[in-house]
């Protein structure tokens, strides 16, 4: 009986705050290894209102010789998307654009001669490779500083080259860099090491903010099993930090 009352959970996705703004999507069609229709994008911002999130970022990738896309070539489709959206009377979601910036070469160029696509005033998401920190790593976080912009790194939980050296992470962050969870990594989708890292980086306060990097529908399916009474407690100031992005 008392087994009963204690499986009687609740999800992450009916906890989202009212002004909860996601930072992290892959959901404009057709730009990178998200979404490839905008069907399915239609599908996904559906199913994430009925989440109750309301405001949503796009943020495909941008990364040299893999998804070649540029400031111009995203506005471009994202006006695409938008005029889709109004011609089958869909306004419940409320959609930016932005990016998320690859540390490579190009990337570098790019601050040097580009306005960036910014998740919100100076806001800037940042992904490196999941094989290794670029080189120039601590360089290149002051350079964007400099430039004005705040890093946002995403998923910090998913680089496995800082599971053994956790105390990059403090490092990253007193370097100025902020931390964006994903919120899957608290499920088993990214695997095990994934999940104890991002736990451990919820415990030590380190996390700024979350995101779903939803792709595909798969991923917010996996959302629906977030439902840790102690997690979604942990969650909660964290999710409300996401408003800033409002
Ligand atoms: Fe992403």
């Amino acid at each position: 009986m008392l087994n009963f009352f204690k499986n009687k959970q609740t999800s992450i996705t009916t906890n989202f705050p009212d002004d909860f703004v996601d930072i992290h999507s892959h959901i404009l069609p057709g730009v990178d290894d998200g979404s490839q229709s905008f069907e399915d994008s239609l599908a996904l911002l559906k199913k994430m209102h009925s989440y109750g999130i309301n405001t949503i970022i796009l943020t495909p990738h941008i990364m040299e010789g893999v998804w070649e896309n540029s400031s111009l070539s995203l506005k471009k489709r994202f006006n695409e998307f938008n005029d889709f959206l109004k011609k089958v009377n869909f306004t419940e979601v409320q959609l930016k654009l932005a990016a998320e910036y690859m540390l490579d070469g190009n990337f570098n160029t790019l601050l040097k001669t580009e306005k960036l696509l910014t998740i919100k005033d100076n806001y800037l998401l940042i992904e490196m490779s999941y094989l290794n920190a670029p080189l120039n790593l601590y360089e290149t976080l002051f350079a964007i500083q400099i430039a004005g912009y705040k890093p946002i790194l995403a998923h910090p939980e998913r680089y496995a080259f800082y599971h053994n050296n956790y105390a990059e992470y403090s490092k990253l962050k007193e370097a100025g860099c902020l931390f964006q969870l994903n919120l899957l990594s608290l499920t088993k989708y990214y695997g095990k090491e994934v999940t104890t890292i991002a736990k451990k980086l919820l415990k030590d306060n380190l996390i700024d903010f979350v995101g779903t990097d939803t792709h595909h529908d798969r991923h917010l399916n996996y959302l629906e099993r977030i439902n840790s009474t102690a997690i979604i407690k942990k969650l909660t100031p964290i999710l409300k930090n996401n408003e800033v992005f409002k």
